[in-house]
């Protein structure tokens, strides 16, 4: 049997990439755990998902596996102790992806519990739970929106809670890692350089996963991730990073999008080596939800008026500048026109909802945001109309708050009604401790009356989707600047089927 058929009788699902024949198969002896950076799953299909691990080399010397091809055993049971064991193979962990796998397995059932490892040579991986998308209608899907975890800032006490809530999976959006030098201000230390190369970038997902916390919440649940400006370089557009265009951030970017992929359990068609990867898709969870994951960074055109927080500028109602791109764009339309599901949810990196920042007469917008962007955000809004979607929800990130807002045409009309709901989620760690409403925020939301809530503690968001309503629990931690905290619900916001908008529970 050659390696070739192995591959295909064992592992008919692990990708292509995988059969590369330019590394030799070694066979390697560890002096270290290689599965020290876990394990996790994603992207839950009805009939499968993927599982990802990655192999780390023993950092007190090189060793020889590291320039081969290293054959990884994976298994799927649908008991906890591994007994019953349904799926397997042989995957090919590579350099060129640093030897991360994703596992692309199929044929399971829908809207089942998993359990999966991977082995190697003296050597088993932790057991991971994972879950499929249900095919059919089912009472309810429980997930939780996280987003933001800058290493420094503080420690993952959200994710110590978020991992013993019951959900279905977590939807991550974006800034997994923060690519900036030390802040020297936290209460935990990243590198003194920001990250450019590879090798920088794989580096600081090393460092970020090094945190148990982290690791148990993709052990836990199946992970539905996208991208914000930080998981390549602060407030980039398409190839424009904030400090302005540069010859060399095209490679920056890419070497940041394969960094990502090598380290998140995410389904892409093509291995991430070229400067663009699509990664904005469709998930669907029977007829009550289809997501639609999009990609706010990779597309866009530069922040008009200045970027930052700035007074509003003819630019930033021109009608050739977009946040989707026109491919993305044309791509909603057309799913969501085709959609028959009762929840249309868009995961967003950036919060949609229009708030003015500057407290009476006047405005500023955060320019980074969909509010810098004003004509693409009334084409997205006008389309929940035109693409007969009755129930828009959109989901974001990125604010380092809570927020539940009702989404509308004219967000400067008291009396217009709302077209859509979004429940934005704070931060697992980014900016410290935070409060529930500093003043200077208490200020502004006096002028924003589409805003119903707003919190600047840490935590995620749990919903809870059923065939009637759209409910999300505000879960905050009183701290993240010490390593342990409690958790509470501070608020619960809920969009009502056929009824738009933001409602108090
Ligand atoms: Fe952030």
């Amino acid at each position: 049997m050659t390696r070739r058929d192995l591959l295909r009788a064992g592992a008919g699902a692990s990708f292509g990439w995988a059969l590369n024949a330019a590394w030799p198969l070694v066979n390697p002896v560890f002096t270290a755990d290689p599965f020290s950076a876990g394990v996790a799953s994603g992207d839950p299909l009805p009939d499968g998902m993927i599982l990802w691990t990655k192999l780390i080399a023993d950092p007190r010397k090189k060793q020889s596996w590291q320039s081969g091809s290293v054959a990884i055993y994976w298994t799927v049971a649908s008991d906890a102790l591994m007994r019953n064991v349904v799926a397997g193979g042989t995957a090919y962990a590579t350099p060129d992806f640093d030897h991360a796998l994703h596992i692309d397995v199929r044929g399971l059932a829908p809207n089942r519990w998993y359990w999966y490892q991977f082995s190697a040579p003296g050597f088993v991986s932790d057991i991971g739970r994972t879950k499929t998308a249900p095919a059919t209608a089912i009472p309810q899907v429980n997930f939780a929106l996280a987003s933001c975890q800058n290493y420094e800032h503080g420690y993952y006490n959200a994710y110590r809670h978020l991992a013993n809530e019951d959900l279905d999976f977590v939807l991550f959006l974006g800034d997994y890692i923060y690519e900036n030098a030390s802040c020297y201000c936290g209460v935990r230390r990243q590198p003194t350089t920001a990250a450019v190369t590879l090798a920088d970038y794989r580096n600081r997902y090393a460092l970020y996963r090094t945190d148990a916390d982290l690791r148990r919440a993709h052990q836990m649940f199946p992970w539905i991730v996208t991208w914000d400006d930080h998981d390549v370089a602060n407030n980039y557009a398409g190839l424009t990073p904030a400090t302005g265009a540069n010859k060399t951030f095209a490679q920056r970017r890419a070497a940041a999008y394969q960094a990502f992929y090598e380290w998140l359990p995410i389904r892409l068609p093509a291995p991430m080596t070229s400067a663009s990867a699509r990664i904005y898709r469709r998930l669907d969870f029977g007829p009550m939800m289809s997501m639609y994951v999009l990609d706010c960074r990779q597309y866009r055109s530069v922040q008009a008026c200045g970027n930052w927080d700035q007074a509003p500028c003819a630019g930033m109602y021109d009608a050739s500048r977009t946040m989707l791109g026109a491919a993305q764009e044309q791509w909603l339309t057309a799913e969501m026109a085709a959609s028959n599901a009762t929840w249309d949810v868009l995961a967003s990196s950036i919060m949609l909802t229009k708030f003015d920042e500057y407290p009476g007469n006047g405005e500023i917008y955060n320019m980074d945001t969909w509010s810098g962007y004003e004509a693409s955000r009334l084409r997205l809004l006008n389309s929940f109309a035109q693409t007969n979607t009755p129930n828009p929800v959109v989901v974001s990130g990125d604010s380092h708050a809570s927020w539940a807002c009702d989404l509308k045409l004219d967000f400067r009309n008291v009396n217009a009604p709302a077209v859509g709901t979004e429940f934005a989620g704070t931060s697992i760690s980014s900016d410290g401790d935070g409060s529930d409403t500093p003043s200077d925020v208490a200020a502004q939301l006096l002028d924003n009356p589409q805003v119903k809530f707003y919190s600047g503690k840490r935590g995620y968001v749990r919903c809870a989707v059923t065939p009637d309503r759209f409910q999300a629990d505000y879960r905050v931690v009183d701290r993240v600047t010490v390593p342990a905290s409690f958790v509470s619900t501070k608020a619960s916001y809920l969009a009502d089927r056929g009824r738009p908008g933001a409602q108090r529970y």
